[in-house]
């Protein structure tokens, strides 16, 4: 079985991070509307977030809703927050059954206040939590984060009266993602290979896997065949062997 491959894997990632894509492909081959598709992605994530626990990953990151995603039709952004927010609800136990802490990463400014009490609640309640971490990336992109660890950098500059200094590890801590070290296995579903202004700063050195599988359809198997190809990398962070 391939699971037994992947227990044998010396170089489990510490961090697996996934562009969930193809949703609205997977709808409209069934004739369905998009929403459709959002809505049966669901069991992709739960699946994805099994593995992961059972599999002892430390974070499993799931690019959910991008900053650009606020363009689309209003009834696409209102059904797929009205998804999130009762998806929350709805897996509360399982997360805490399986000692998974949530934890949600975008421009929360954006969100209803509805959704942001229901987002600091449930992250509230699993922070004792001590097996996988899952990031939910909601409404972020990777120019934005960048663009807000700058303004709070400058922020502290002024406040000190004096330009404090400054080098990587030191603005990794002004990132939204500070404290979660960077994905080592990018994966994205649905055929497209490209990063949509996804984690820019943290993915300088990430593995990429692309997968045509659609979001929907994405189950254990098909991250087992990335787990299997992300063993076969040589990751030489620009070095000489
Ligand atoms: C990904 O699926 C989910 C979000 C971006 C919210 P899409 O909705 O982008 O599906 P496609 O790419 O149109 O098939
Ligand atoms: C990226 O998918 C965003 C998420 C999966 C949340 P998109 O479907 O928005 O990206 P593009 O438009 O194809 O680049
Ligand atoms: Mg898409």
């Amino acid at each position: 079985m391939q699971t037994d491959n992947t227990e044998n894997l010396m170089d489990t990632p510490t961090h697996i991070s996934i562009i969930m894509d193809g949703n609205g492909r997977w709808a409209k081959k069934q004739g369905k509307m998009r929403l459709f598709g959002h809505n049966a992605g669901r069991e992709s994530v739960r699946a994805c977030t099994e593995y992961c626990a059972e599999k002892g990953v430390r974070y499993l990151s799931l690019f959910a809703f991008s900053e650009e995603n606020w363009g689309r039709p209003v009834d696409e952004v209102a059904g797929l927050m009205d998804l999130l927010g009762r998806c929350m609800l709805e897996e509360r136990d399982t997360l805490m059954n399986n000692n998974v802490r949530f934890q949600v990463i975008g421009d929360r400014t954006r969100l209803s206040d509805a959704l942001r009490k229901g987002v600091e609640a449930l992250e509230k309640e699993t922070a004792p939590n001590t097996g996988l971490t899952l990031v939910i990336m909601l409404s972020y992109s990777g120019k934005w984060d960048i663009l807000q660890a700058a303004q709070r950098y400058a922020a502290d500059c002024l406040a000190a009266g004096k330009t404090l200094p400054l080098d990587e590890t030191g603005f990794s801590t002004y990132l939204a993602t500070a404290g979660i070290p960077d994905p080592d296995l990018l994966i994205r579903t649905s055929g497209e290979q490209r990063i949509s202004n996804y984690m820019l700063w943290q993915c300088a050195y990430t593995e990429f896997y692309y997968t045509p599988v659609l979001w929907p359809d994405f189950r254990k198997t098909d991250l087992e065949q990335a787990l299997l190809s992300y063993a076969t990398r040589e990751r030489r962070y620009g070095k000489v062997e």
